[in-house]
């Protein structure tokens, strides 16, 4: 298989709306019509619960997984460790756009959040754990998802640089890109928590002092 249809495919598993299809099958309801208006994890737990919210947060992460996994339909790809990564990266990076611009939901998807997790998960598990002890330490603290994604995934393209110090360009030149592409799909979320209106983990609450 060429690598174009492999990148297609990689999109299509992307654009799976599980939000929008798990809202639409199982309550007939549009997700995209209630509480933040995302089609992602954290708004599907905000309108449908915690249950609902843990399927699609699991699922869109395994969508990402699996479209890294399609670069074994590449067997050229695994006699070259360089090759290999590249388009895993190419990969993954599709299905993350086909979840923020699903082709199966008129292209209004969610945040790639949880796709984003789902393929470094894929590709660098121990950089993925890395990012996931960011988001829970602000979780924690502010009791802010959307914060949490946003710092988590600044903390990415850090671990990647800095920590890691990953030699590939083309992979510190992803994490920057993917880090600002979560910033991009946080505008409006960046607004309402500068103006204290963005709402909060209710499970989390801090005690009362
Ligand atoms: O991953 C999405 C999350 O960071 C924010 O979602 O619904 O609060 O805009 P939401």
């Amino acid at each position: 298989m060429s690598e174009i249809l492999i990148i297609l495919l990689a999109y299509l598993v992307g654009s799976v709306p599980t939000a929008v299809w798990t809202s639409r099958y199982f309550f007939n309801i549009d997700i995209r019509d209630y509480g933040s208006g995302n089609a992602g994890a954290t708004n599907t737990y905000r309108v449908l619960g915690s249950k609902w919210g843990t399927f699609v947060m699991i699922v869109d992460m395994i969508k990402a997984i699996v479209a890294v996994k399609l670069v074994y339909f590449l067997p050229y790809a695994l006699q070259d460790d360089l090759y290999l990564v590249n388009m895993q990266l190419g990969l993954g990076l599709a299905a993350v756009i086909g979840h923020i611009f699903p082709i199966w939901a008129n292209f209004r998807g969610g945040k790639g959040v949880a796709s984003l997790f789902g393929m470094v998960l894929g590709i660098q598990p121990n950089v993925a754990l890395c990012c996931v002890g960011i988001f829970i330490l602000v979780l924690y603290l502010t009791r802010w998802i959307s914060l949490s994604s946003i710092l988590a995934a600044i903390a990415f393209p850090v671990f990647i640089l800095i920590i890691f110090n990953e030699p590939e360009h083309l992979y510190r030149i992803f994490a920057v890109t993917v880090a600002m592409l979560v910033l991009l799909t946080h505008q409006k979320n960046i607004g309402r928590i500068l103006n204290g209106s963005e709402s909060k983990v209710p499970i989390l609450k801090h005690r009362d002092r």
